[in-house]
C-alpha cells in the first residue's frame, strides 16, 4: 500500500514507513507526539494547527505532523536550510512512561517502573473502585485509569489537584478502538480537596497511598475497603515503611508484603553487551496488605512465602 501524501510540505520533508505492512495511525490535532532525534533525545509536543516546534536545529510546523502516520520521519527546516543534511526526527505517540517523565509536575511523580509494579501488586482491574491519596501530579492516577479503574482522589492542595486533573485529561485521550460516543477515561476520575488522615467516605476495592504518613490511613481504610480489598502504599524510606507495617500488624489487615523494584537496563551494541553504567538506584518501597473479614481469627504468617512454597494451581 502506498503511503498517502503527508505533512503539507514538499513531500521530501516527511516519510511514512513505506513497506507493505499496516500503516501508522495518523496524528490528530490536539494529540501528543514524541519527536525523537538521532541521539535519542525526546521532545513531547501537543499538536495545534498553525503552531511550530522549534528545535536548535530547525522548525517543524505542526501542520506537517497532523495527518502524518505514526512512525514517520520528519525534517526540521531552517530558513537557510542545508537540505543535504537536515536534522531528522522520528514521530511516534508517547507511551504512558514518556508522558509521566515529561509532563508538567507539581509534586514528585512515581517512576514508571514503580507505577507498573503498583498495578500488579494492588491487582487493579477494569471497574475497580480505587481511593487514591494524595494525587500529586496525577502520574499514578493516569496509570490506574488506564487500567480501567474508577478513581476517587483525595488531595490536600488545590493547585496539585488542578494540575493532576489537567495532566490526566491530556494524557488519556479517547481509546481509538472505541466508538466516538465512548466517554473519555477522565470521566472515571474525581479529585476531592481533602485530608485523607481525617477519613474516607464510600466503599472501595483498593486504597492506594503516596503520602508521608500512610499509617494514619490504616484505620480509615479498614472501614472503607471491602474484605479482601488491598491497601497499597508507596514510601521513599524504610523507616516509614516499618511504621506502616507496625500499624498494619495492629489492624485487621493481613498478608502484608513489602518490596522494591530495581530496573537495570543493558547496553547492547555489536560485541559490547553489558549492563548500562547508570541506573536509578532507589525510588521507593511498595507495601501491600489485604483486609481480612471481621470474623477471621488468625493472621496467616509469611513462612510459606519465605520457603518459596507457592506452587501451581491446585
Ligand atoms: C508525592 S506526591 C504524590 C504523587 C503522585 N503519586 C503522582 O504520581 O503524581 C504526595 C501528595 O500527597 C499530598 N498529600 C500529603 N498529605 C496528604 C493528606 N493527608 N491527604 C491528602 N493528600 C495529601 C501532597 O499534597 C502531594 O500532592
Amino acid at each position: 500500500m502506498m503511503a498517502p501524501p503527508v505533512g503539507g510540505g514538499d513531500g521530501e520533508a516527511a516519510s511514512g514507513s513505506g513497506g507493505e505492512g499496516p500503516e501508522g495511525r495518523p496524528f490528530l490535532e490536539g494529540e501528543r507526539v514524541l519527536l525523537v532525534d538521532r541521539k535519542g533525545r525526546r521532545n513531547l509536543v501537543r499538536l495545534k494547527s498553525g503552531r511550530a516546534y522549534q528545535s536548535h536545529s530547525g522548525v517543524i510546523e505542526h501542520d506537517r505532523l497532523i495527518g502524518l502516520p505514526e512512525g514517520s520521519e520528519v525534517e526540521a527546516l531552517t530558513r537557510d536550510s542545508d537540505r543535504r543534511n537536515p536534522a531528522k526526527y522520528l514521530a511516534i505517540r508517547p507511551t504512558l512512561a514518556d508522558v509521566v517523565l515529561n509532563m508538567p509536575r507539581g509534586a514528585q511523580v512515581i517512576y514508571p517502573k514503580d507505577l507498573g509494579s503498583i498495578l500488579i501488586a494492588a491487582d487493579v482491574f477494569p471497574g475497580c473502585r480505587v481511593l487514591e491519596a494524595g494525587v500529586g501530579s496525577g502520574a499514578l492516577s493516569m496509570t490506574l485509569l488506564r487500567a480501567g479503574a474508577l478513581v476517587t482522589g483525595y488531595e490536600m492542595r488545590e493547585d496539585f489537584a488542578e494540575r493532576a486533573r489537567e495532566n490526566v485529561a491530556a494524557a488519556l485521550p479517547r481509546e481509538p478502538a472505541l466508538p466516538p460516543e465512548a466517554p473519555f477515561p477522565s470521566a472515571r476520575y474525581v479529585v476531592e480537596i481533602r485530608d485523607v488522615y481525617d477519613g474516607i467516605d464510600g466503599v472501595f476495592d483498593r486504597v492506594v497511598l503516596d503520602l508521608p504518613e500512610p499509617w494514619r490511613v490504616v484505620g480509615h481504610a479498614e472501614g472503607a475497603l471491602v474484605p479482601g480489598g488491598i491497601l497499597c502504599a508507596y514510601l521513599p524510606s524504610i523507616n516509614q515503611t516499618a511504621e506502616l507495617r507496625a500499624a498494619l500488624a495492629r489492624s485487621r489487615f493481613g498478608l502484608p508484603e513489602t518490596f522494591e523494584t530495581l530496573r537495570r537496563t543493558w547496553h547492547i551494541e555489536g560485541r559490547s553487551v553489558r549492563p548500562d553504567l547508570r541506573m536509578v538506584g532507589h525510588t521507593g518501597f511498595i507495601t501491600t496488605s489485604r483486609l481480612l473479614g471481621e470474623r477471621v481469627s488468625f493472621r496467616p504468617s509469611d513462612e510459606a512465602q519465605d520457603e518459596g512454597a507457592e506452587g501451581p494451581d491446585g
